[in-house]
């Protein structure tokens, strides 16, 4: 995930666990699911309200906008993070109270093009682990400031006259944030909602014409869409652009990555008024998908060389080869636990060590030893003092080490 968003220039930014409230309150808004329901949120010792990030997105721009870097930085400006969220969520597959998002956000340009980027490094993220035929991408258009609003009338209306019909939660929804009700999981809210008007109707010509953009550049990059008018987002601050990458198998929650442009957040958030775009991918549901389809990764190789030392002189020499060998950049280890060297020779092979040596008081008077390949089984012999040559043995690519 570092070198895939590195690719696109985007550079790592490291955020605090929690923040003041009224970052998410503000920033995420005090209607949404998680502000209202879901937040973690405590007093400190100093009485000062604070809450583990739910999200990452305003705390960037938090973070961004007290830093000074959109003035210091050349626009766009692109940071990522790989951090753990909370919410006070009922926990199911696919969704916890601590998860972890890998985010990204764009600062600074307007263009569709930002948008498909954003997009396109997702579906990098998928493709570069064979993941993307498991998923797809939808997208919708929100509207923005100007048009949204007649929308949210609109729904009003026409959600109103089944206002008894929707569950309690679309029932607060109807009041304070009705396009919320297009993506309720409830069944007879979402029999109702079928009918229900759509955006795409109420669109602004600027909002057309940015969508119709994305589009465009979608398909002049190869990345298959669909356009499904119920997506909506959980989270308040988006405008226009929303997306989501939904799969099958990660529980009743589809969506591995959320997110879209958010016009409107850091002039909310106290900053100069600064277009951006960015999404959160959800790391569990990421490797469930992975699981599921056979394709999480093979563990990590074990040490190039397991130093089996015999006596104190054999252990001193094991010691200092692993030394060596690790400021040449090639892992290696030696036992730690005073153990037998049938012990020490077992905990190399669970350690998956590609090779070992043994090492005691003969090997370390004459200088000598023999590298044992764990995998072959064939033996080689090599001077304790000529580690170059040692490491050529150890990296040779017929080892695999
Ligand atoms: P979000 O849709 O709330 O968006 O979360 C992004 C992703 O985090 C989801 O698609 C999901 O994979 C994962 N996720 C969310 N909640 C949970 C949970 N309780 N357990 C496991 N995984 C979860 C955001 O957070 C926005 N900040 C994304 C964004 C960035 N938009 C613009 N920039």
């Amino acid at each position: 995930m570092h070198q895939t968003v590195g690719r696109y220039g985007y550079r790592e930014i490291r955020l605090p666990t929690f923040e003041s409230t009224e970052v998410f309150s503000r920033g995420v808004g005090e209607e949404t699911d998680i502000v209202s329901k879901e937040m973690y949120t405590f007093e400190d010792k100093g009485g000062r309200s604070i809450t583990l990030r739910p999200e990452g997105t305003a705390g960037v721009v938090r973070a961004v906008l007290e830093n000074g870097l959109l003035a210091s930085s050349p626009l766009p400006l692109k940071s990522y993070y790989i951090q753990s969220c909370f919410r006070y969520e009922k926990a199911q597959k696919g969704r916890y109270r601590e998860f972890h998002q890998l985010g990204i956000e764009c600062f600074g340009t307007h263009e569709p093009a930002a948008d498909v980027e954003v997009m396109a490094v997702a579906y990098d993220l998928l493709v570069a682990v064979g993941l993307a035929d498991v998923v797809t991408l939808e997208i919708n258009a929100i509207g923005c400031p100007s048009c949204r609003p007649v929308y949210h009338e609109a729904l009003k209306q026409y959600f109103s006259e089944y206002r008894d019909k929707l569950c309690d939660t679309c029932q607060v929804r109807l009041d304070k944030n009705p396009m919320r009700i297009l993506d309720c999981k409830n069944e007879a809210c979402q029999d109702i909602a079928k009918n229900a008007p759509v955006m795409r109707d109420y669109l602004c010509e600027d909002c057309v014409e940015h969508f119709d953009k994305v589009q465009k550049l979608l398909q002049e990059a190869d990345m298959a869409y669909v356009v499904n008018p119920r997506i909506v987002r959980g989270l308040d601050y988006y405008t226009n652009t929303v997306f989501e990458f939904i799969a099958e198998g990660v529980g009743t929650q589809g969506t591995v990555c959320g997110g879209g442009r958010y016009d409107g957040l850091i002039e909310q958030l106290g900053g100069q008024p600064t277009p951006a775009v960015g999404f959160g991918l959800g790391l569990e549901r990421f490797l469930m998908l992975l699981e599921e389809r056979g394709k999480l990764p093979p563990p990590p190789p074990g040490p190039a060389l397991y130093a089996v030392g015999i006596g104190e002189a054999g252990r001193a020499a094991a010691r200092r080869l692993a030394a060596r060998l690790r400021t040449m950049g090639l892992a290696a280890e030696t036992d730690l636990a005073d153990r037998s060297v049938k012990a020490q020779m077992k905990a190399a092979g669970r350690l998956g060590a590609a090779f070992t040596t043994v090492l005691g008081d003969d090997e370390v008077a004459a200088g000598k030893a023999m590298l044992k390949n764990m995998d072959a089984g064939t033996e080689v012999p090599f001077e304790l003092a000529a580690t170059d040559a040692l490491y050529d043995l150890l990296t040779a690519p017929v080892t695999g080490a």
